[in-house]
């Protein structure tokens, strides 16, 4: 069995988390083996990272190397193993949100983000199916309001989330992994989107 890497994106609030169950649930019950995990993170010394990146101002640079730190270790003892092995691999944000939020949302150069995906993804490492949850930054934030206490990044203005939503179009346009989901519709109508999404490019294998 070929291993499968699926990453989930979109702005806080859209939505990602809340599907990453049925996701579960649902490869497992075509017999896949599931990985299941979120960046920053996804390995201890990941995790550590990520509490610095999410709790402590810092400089771009220094932000987007420990960004790429976390992933290299999340990728070399987590990500490509669980893919050795022909799992399926659902990761909570991966690079495109370092485009997305440290690139479009804070304005740091992305040409040095290519680099370090280059560096870090080596051959490269790309998701097989990304689904992108685009939501508007004001209905992100209603249903977050309440949730939990905002993060760095959830603590941003509107205007920080237009610019990550637009770096998020933009890298969707730019390459064929990308799935929208029209992540303003009910719950049920998101999962039927993605349950679509996966049949229509024959992802979800027999029962
Ligand atoms: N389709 C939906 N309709 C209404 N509310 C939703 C829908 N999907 C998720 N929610 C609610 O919106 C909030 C944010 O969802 P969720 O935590 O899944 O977002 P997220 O994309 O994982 O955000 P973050 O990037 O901050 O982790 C949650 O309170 C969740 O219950
Ligand atoms: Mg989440």
């Amino acid at each position: 069995m070929k291993g499968l890497f699926l990453t989930l994106e979109g702005i806080d609030g859209a939505g990602k988390s809340s599907h990453i169950d049925a996701l579960e649930a649902l490869f497992k019950a075509r017999g896949r083996q599931v990985t299941r995990t979120r960046e920053p993170g996804g390995t201890p010394i990941a995790e550590t990272l990520r509490t610095m990146i999410l709790t402590q101002p810092m400089d771009p640079l220094t932000e987007s190397l420990l960004v790429f730190a976390a992933r290299r270790d999340h990728i070399v003892r987590v990500i490509e193993p669980a893919l050795a092995r022909g799992e399926v691999v659902l990761c909570d944000r991966f690079t495109d949100a370092t485009f997305a939020y440290q690139g479009a949302g804070h304005g740091f150069d992305t040409a040095v983000l290519s680099a370090l995906e280059q560096w870090v993804q080596g051959r490269p490492l790309q998701p097989d199916i990304t689904l992108w949850f685009d939501l508007s930054p004001e209905l992100a934030a209603e249903r977050l309001a309440g949730a939990r206490l905002p993060d760095k990044f959830e603590s941003q203005p509107v205007e920080f989330f237009r610019r990550v939503a637009a770096g998020y179009a933009q890298r969707a346009a730019a390459a064929s992994r990308f799935v929208r989901i029209d992540a303003g519709q009910s719950r049920d109508q998101v999962w039927q989107q993605i349950e679509a999404a996966l049949a229509a490019r024959g992802l979800m294998g027999s029962r």
